[in-house]
This record gives C-alpha cells, structure tokens and sequence, in this order.
C-alpha cells in the first residue's frame, strides 16, 4: 500500500518537472495575442432615434421649395392603387395590405393625413393614423411600453418624452431591415463622451 502511493508521487513529481520544463521553453509554441476589441463607436451611445420626422408638408425638387398643395391642388388623385408614383421617387410603399397612399394621405387636402373617417390630421400628429389599424400597439405604446421613453424618470428634472411613431419607423416601409449587431461593450469611451455630452448640454443653456 505504501511503496504504491509513493511510487504514484514520484510518477507525479516528474510530469509537473516535464510540464514545467515545456512552459519554460515553449514547446506549444508562442503566447496568443491580447485581442484588442474596438472602442464602442459614439453612435452606440446616443439618444438620437434613427428617422427625422417629418413635421412641415414640404417637399424640396431641383433646389426649390414646395408645399404639398401647390401641386396638389390642381393634381386629381390617381384612379389607381399603386404603391410607386414618379413623381415621387424616393417613396416606395411597403407597408403588407396596406397598400394604399391615401389610407394615410388625405384626398382633399395634401398637407394632412386622414384617418379612416376623412378626418384631417396635421404632420404634427402621424402618429394617429397608426391607430387606425394598429390600436394594440397604439395603446402600448401611450403607456410607454411601446418605442422607448427618452430623457427623465424623475419628473423634478424635467419630462418624460414620448417618440413618434414615425422617429422609428418609416411609415412607407416600417418593417425594420435587418442590422448588423454591434460589438461587444468596450467603453473606456463611455466616461469621455458622457463628459462631452454633459458640457454640451450645459453649453445649450
Ligand atoms: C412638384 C409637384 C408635387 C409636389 C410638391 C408634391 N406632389 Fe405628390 N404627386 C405629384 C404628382 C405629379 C403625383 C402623381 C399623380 C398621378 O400620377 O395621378 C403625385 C402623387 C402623390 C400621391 C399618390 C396619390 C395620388 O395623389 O395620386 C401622394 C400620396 C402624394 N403625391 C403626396 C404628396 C405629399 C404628402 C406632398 C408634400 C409633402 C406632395 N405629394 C408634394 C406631384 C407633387
Ligand atoms: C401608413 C401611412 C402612409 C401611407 C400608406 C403612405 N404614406 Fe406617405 N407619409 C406618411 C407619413 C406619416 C409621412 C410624413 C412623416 C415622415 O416621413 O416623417 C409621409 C410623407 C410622405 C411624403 C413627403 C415625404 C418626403 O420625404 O418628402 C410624400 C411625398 C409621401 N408621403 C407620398 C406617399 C405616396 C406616394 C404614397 C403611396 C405610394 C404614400 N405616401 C403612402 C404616411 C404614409
Ligand atoms: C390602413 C391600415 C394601416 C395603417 C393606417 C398603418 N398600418 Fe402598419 N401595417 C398594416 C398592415 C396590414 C401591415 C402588414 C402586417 C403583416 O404583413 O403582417 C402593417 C405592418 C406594419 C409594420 C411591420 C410589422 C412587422 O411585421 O414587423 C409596422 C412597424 C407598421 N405597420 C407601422 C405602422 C406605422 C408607424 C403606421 C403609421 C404611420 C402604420 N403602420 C399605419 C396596416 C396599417
Ligand atoms: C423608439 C422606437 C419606436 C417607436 C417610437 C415605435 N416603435 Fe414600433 N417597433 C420598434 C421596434 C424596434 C420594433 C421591433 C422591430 C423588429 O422586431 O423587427 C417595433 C415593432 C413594431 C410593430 C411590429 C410588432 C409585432 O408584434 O410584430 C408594429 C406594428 C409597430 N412597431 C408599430 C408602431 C406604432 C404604431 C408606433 C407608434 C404608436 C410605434 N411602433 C412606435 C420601435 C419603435
């Protein structure tokens, strides 16, 4: 029993000797590099959402400005559905059955919008003709479960501030494509750039 235990130590001593001596000398070849990850790029940090909404019935072509109606009003709507018009190329409506400009567009007054009972809506307010069909998320997102709540839990600093559903979404094409993930958190940046923001911010007042 004992000359076992002892032979099984020394059997065990000289393989801690061999793996020392194959540390020592490298014999699995050199150390793997520190991978450097990326800084976190700003963009990952900001509050800006990914659309500009669009307040103002305006519409810029070949450097001048137009409202909606100096057109419009002496246009008839087209007698067809059709989600693509030439007169607007950059517009391409990809929105399911909802294939129809003037579901959301008002017939007689191109400057607003309209919900399903041709009551006009301003720019202001796009966020109504969602409603019409898609009250479920409508309702959520009232209550702030839908579309994130921006700026201040704590109502003594200041408001909570809902999003339009149209800061998210583009409502010609609303489903969102595909993204590419981001990388990993690596924010030593994080301290720098909370500190640009907060002298920005302080610089607006
Ligand atoms: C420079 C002129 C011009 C301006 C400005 C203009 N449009 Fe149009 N728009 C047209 C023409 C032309 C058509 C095609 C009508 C057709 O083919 O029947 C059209 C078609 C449309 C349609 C398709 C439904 C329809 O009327 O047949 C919508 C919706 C629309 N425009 C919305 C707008 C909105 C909203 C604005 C303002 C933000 C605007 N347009 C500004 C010229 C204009
Ligand atoms: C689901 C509702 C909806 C439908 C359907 C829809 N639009 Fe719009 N459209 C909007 C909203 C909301 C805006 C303005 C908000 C924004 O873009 O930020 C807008 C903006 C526009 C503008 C001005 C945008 C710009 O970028 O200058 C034009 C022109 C326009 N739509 C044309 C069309 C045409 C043409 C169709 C059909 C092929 C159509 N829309 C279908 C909701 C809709
Ligand atoms: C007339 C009805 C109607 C209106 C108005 C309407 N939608 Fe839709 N929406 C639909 C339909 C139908 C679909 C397609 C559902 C599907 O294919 O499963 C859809 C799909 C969507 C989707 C994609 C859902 C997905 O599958 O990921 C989003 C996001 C969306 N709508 C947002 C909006 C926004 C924002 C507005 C207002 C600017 C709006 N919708 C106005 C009917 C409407
Ligand atoms: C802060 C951004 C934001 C706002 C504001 C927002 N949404 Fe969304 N919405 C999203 C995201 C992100 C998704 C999930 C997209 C995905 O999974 O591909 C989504 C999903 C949806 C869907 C598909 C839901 C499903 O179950 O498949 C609909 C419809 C929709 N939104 C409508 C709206 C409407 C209507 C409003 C305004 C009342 C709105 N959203 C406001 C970001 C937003």
């Amino acid at each position: 029993m004992r000359t076992d235990s002892t032979n099984y130590m020394w059997w065990m001593s000289g393989v801690f000797v061999v793996l020392t001596l194959s540390f020592m000398f490298n014999v699995w070849g050199d150390k793997r590099d520190i991978i450097q990850h990326p800084l976190t790029e700003e963009k990952h940090f900001t509050k800006q959402p990914v659309r500009e909404v669009k307040l103002e019935p305006t519409l810029y072509q070949d450097g001048y400005m137009y409202r909606c109606n100096d057109c419009h009003k002496n246009i008839e709507p087209s007698t067809v559905q059709k989600s693509f018009f030439s007169a607007h190329p950059d517009i391409v409506l990809e929105h399911g059955a909802n294939n129809y400009c003037l579901t959301c567009h008002n017939v007689t007054n191109r400057e607003t919008f309209t919900d399903l009972n041709h009551n006009e809506i301003p720019f202001t307010k796009s966020h109504q003709t969602c409603l019409q069909c898609h009250g479920p998320i409508y309702r959520d997102w009232e209550k702030g479960v839908h579309g994130r709540m921006n700026d201040f839990w704590d109502s003594s600093k200041g408001e909570i501030r809902k999003l339009s559903c149209v800061a998210c979404h583009d409502p010609h094409q609303p489903k969102f494509k595909p993204m590419k993930p981001a990388p990993g958190p690596n924010i030593q940046n994080l301290r720098k750039y909370l500190q640009d923001l907060t002298t920005e911010e302080h610089s607006h007042e």
